[in-house]
């Protein structure tokens, strides 16, 4: 694919994205505290750096699970489906499940994952994004836990990608066509 040059500049960096994880593992430890039937769900891929780190903060018994699910268009954006590419491996029915997202951007993805999800029974259904671009929402969804709230801006890094490059820098950056 040919792509525009771009640069990347730093939005928010490794060790401010280390230290908000921090927090939100010790909400979440005692939202979850004396359970042992929690289940962490990555959506692949963008969320794979995220849940890595979270996971080794949280100082619970955990199972870790992935979901890929696409979105894709009919050309109007409002009636977006999404589609699950790859389903989890494991039951959720009665178990603690937090869905783990990177971005959550004009909502489609993580609500529908969450409605899909909520038919399988799970005993408490929660989610967690990295990043949220509020200004960009299509549809009422807001994650439990948010790590940053971002203005409208195309970013990458720590997972994210844009054309599958970027997902390995260890911060998130903003895309700015050169
Ligand atoms: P939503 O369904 O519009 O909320 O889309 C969320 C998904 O879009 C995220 O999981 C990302 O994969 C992708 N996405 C949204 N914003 C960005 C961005 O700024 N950079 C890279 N991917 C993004
Ligand atoms: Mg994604």
């Amino acid at each position: 694919m040919t792509q525009k040059p771009y640069v990347i500049d730093q939005m928010i960096s490794a060790k401010s994205i280390a230290a908000r994880i921090e927090d939100l593992a010790a909400e979440i430890a005692t939202e979850y505290a004396g359970t042992d039937k929690l289940v962490v769900v990555g959506l692949l891929r963008g969320s794979f750096v995220f849940i890595a780190d979270l996971v080794r903060e949280l100082d619970l018994p955990v199972e870790v699970d992935f979901l890929e699910a696409s979105s894709y268009g009919d050309g109007m954006e409002s009636s977006r489906e999404v589609r699950i590419l790859k389903d989890l491996r494991g039951q959720i029915e009665g178990r603690d499940v937090l869905v783990v997202e990177d971005i959550v951007d004009t909502g489609h993805t993580l609500h529908q994952v969450i409605d899909m999800l909520q038919t399988r029974k799970p005993a408490r259904l929660k989610s967690i994004a990295l990043l949220d671009k509020p200004t960009r929402r299509e549809v009422d969804m807001k994650a439990t836990w948010t790590g940053f709230e971002i203005p409208d801006e195309f970013v990458v890094g720590y997972g994210i990608d844009y054309a599958q490059r970027n997902r390995n820098l260890p911060y998130i950056g903003k895309v700015r066509f050169t």
